[in-house]
């Protein structure tokens, strides 16, 4: 039997705007009860899915990559939710420049959000989710985690990074009922960066695609884990 997202309670990193904010919208359709964060924009995100009928959306502002906010955000979620079951680690950055050119602010920002900021809320998450008995925690990773290219050494640093915690997270806790997915995705249309360019690329995937996959994923029956998901456009743009 496949598993229903009505009533489960999900907390979105970068739901704001790109994937992360259609995730949180797909999430809301299936009758999630859905808290999530970005850095800014976070009460106007919310007001205004609240403006389209969606009642269970809660958004504040996190950075992901301070510990301390990231407490915050998981208290947030306690109050609002009443407990979790789904976290979805999807907000990210990305710096691309050759490796001589890359400041160490740089390399430090890309690892700290992109794989530290998904280990602290994971973290906070599986406390939460082993007192409940099981859960499931969702990373957005890229195919950049699996193909290095030019100009990409902190984002592909960070990619394959969080590939190689999601898998042994997942054998950590899979016995636990606590199941972990990455998501792999080529260029989606979003304005993530000027590299993978901005609106109107229709050969992209579309950030809907992208959450269209995860709710299928969080669907899976109990006693199937489907641990990584590699996500292309068809007919890549030349
Ligand atoms: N677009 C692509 O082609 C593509 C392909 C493969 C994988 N991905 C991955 O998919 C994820 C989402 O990408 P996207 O294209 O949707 O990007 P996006 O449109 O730039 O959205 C990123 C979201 O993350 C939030 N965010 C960024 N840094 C944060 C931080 N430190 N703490 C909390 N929230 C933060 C942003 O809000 P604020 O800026 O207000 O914080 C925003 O809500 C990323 O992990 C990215 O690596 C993207």
């Amino acid at each position: 039997m496949s598993t229903t997202l009505e009533g489960k309670r999900a907390l979105v990193t970068g739901g704001t705007r790109g994937i992360g904010r259609a995730i949180v919208e797909r999430l809301l359709a299936a009758g999630a009860r859905v808290a999530f964060c970005g850095r800014s924009e976070a009460d106007w995100a919310e007001e205004e899915l609240r403006a389209r009928g969606f009642t269970q959306a809660y958004a504040t502002s996190c950075d992901v990559s301070i510990p301390e906010q990231v407490e915050e955000l998981f208290r947030f979620a306690d109050a609002k939710l009443g407990g979790l079951d789904i976290l979805v680690n999807n907000a990210g950055i990305g710096i691309f420049k050759p490796t001589a050119e890359l400041t160490i602010e740089d390399w430090r920002r890309t690892i700290d959000i992109n794989l530290s900021g998904s280990f602290y809320c994971s973290r906070a998450a599986l406390e939460r989710m082993r007192l409940a008995g099981g859960g499931y925690i969702l990373n957005l990773s890229s195919l950049a985690g699996k193909n290095p290219f030019a100009g990409g050494a902190a984002y592909n640093a960070s990619k394959f990074g969080l590939n190689g915690f999601s898998e042994a997270m997942m054998l950590d806790h899979r016995q636990e009922e606590i199941r972990v997915t990455y998501i792999m995705p080529g260029s989606v249309d979003t304005n993530f960066s000027p590299r993978t360019g901005g609106k109107g690329a229709d050969w992209k995937i579309a950030p809907e695609d992208v959450a269209d996959m995860v709710l299928a994923v969080l669907r899976m029956p109990v006693r199937t884990l489907v641990s990584r998901v590699e996500i292309r456009p068809s007919k890549p743009g030349k």
